[in-house]
């Protein structure tokens, strides 16, 4: 599908690590390879998380995480690029200095700093940083417990799903689950509305996740549509439902959610 896709003007693959399960990266680095082609992790979800052993992040030419609050360790907003490949690494700095080569100056390299290149303020505060670090210190915990609710979802809602046909999430062999999130795959829209607006009556809050963006305003008005059917894309967007995810979900509460979704239907 992805070989499909490709054109004279691409310039590079951006893999979804969606849920925090790897995309299959070795079919995705030989494509890129095979035609120039930059690969760029989506890991806004992925932290702490595998392919083949190797960390998501780590594998494509750059990889972005995200530290939004939904994530599994986060700073409020923010997050990190993550550079594999050194010829990327003075103009990140550069750009992240606010276009200056600030960061030159203090390691004694150049006498002065200047303007060199776009840049924003992209720094976290040190507040910030530490806010972050004191759950990077306690990441195995934190994992832990996520895993939990995870695992908790996954039993409580098994039997259930196999008889109405609901997909639960998989993991794919080469990848590693980092408990990151929780879904499930309706049979259809209908279906999928249908629990949304159950679970709003019983109190709890579970979203639909995400639209595509080959639908969106912003493609269809500014690109010819060149995309044809992704179908996987549609599937998702017309089907899952993101079920209420976060370090502190007791297991009442987790009990309380899977117990309102088997009374949908
Ligand atoms: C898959 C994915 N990509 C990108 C983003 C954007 O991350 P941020 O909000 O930190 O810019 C998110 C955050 O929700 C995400 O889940």
């Amino acid at each position: 599908m992805i070989e499909g896709l490709v054109t004279a003007k691409t310039k590079a693959i951006v893999p979804v690590h969606y849920a925090g399960v790897a995309c299959d990266m070795d079919k995705i680095m030989a494509i890129a390879g095979a035609h120039n082609l930059l690969v760029i992790e989506d890991a806004a979800q992925a932290v702490d998380s595998y392919y083949k052993g190797k960390p998501l992040g780590s594998i494509g030419h750059l990889a972005a995480f995200s530290f939004h609050e939904t994530k599994n360790i986060n700073a409020g907003e923010g997050g990190l690029l993550a550079i594999n490949d050194e010829k990327f690494i003075r103009r990140a700095e550069i750009i992240w200095e606010k276009g200056t080569n600030r960061a030159e100056f203090f390691r004694g390299e150049v006498d002065k700093y200047g303007w060199k290149d776009t840049g924003s303020s992209f720094l976290p505060s040190e507040i910030i940083a530490a806010y972050l670090w004191a759950q990077i210190e306690n990441l195995d915990e934190i994992q832990e417990k996520r895993k939990m609710i995870w695992e908790g979802y996954y039993t409580g809602l098994k039997e259930w799903a196999e008889e109405k046909q609901i997909r639960l999430p998989q993991i794919p062999g080469y990848a590693t689950n980092n408990g990151h999130m929780f879904y499930l795959v309706c049979n259809n829209r209908e279906q999928r509305d249908t629990l949304i607006a159950h679970f709003k009556e019983n109190g709890v809050l579970a979203v639909f996740h995400y639209l595509s963006l080959h639908k969106s305003e912003y493609y269809t008005n500014r690109y010819r549509s060149t995309v044809p059917g992704l179908t996987h894309c549609e599937k998702y967007t017309d089907c899952l439902v993101r079920l209420p995810f976060y370090y502190e979900l007791t297991d009442e509460n987790l009990k309380s959610v899977i117990s309102i979704a088997k009374s949908a239907f």
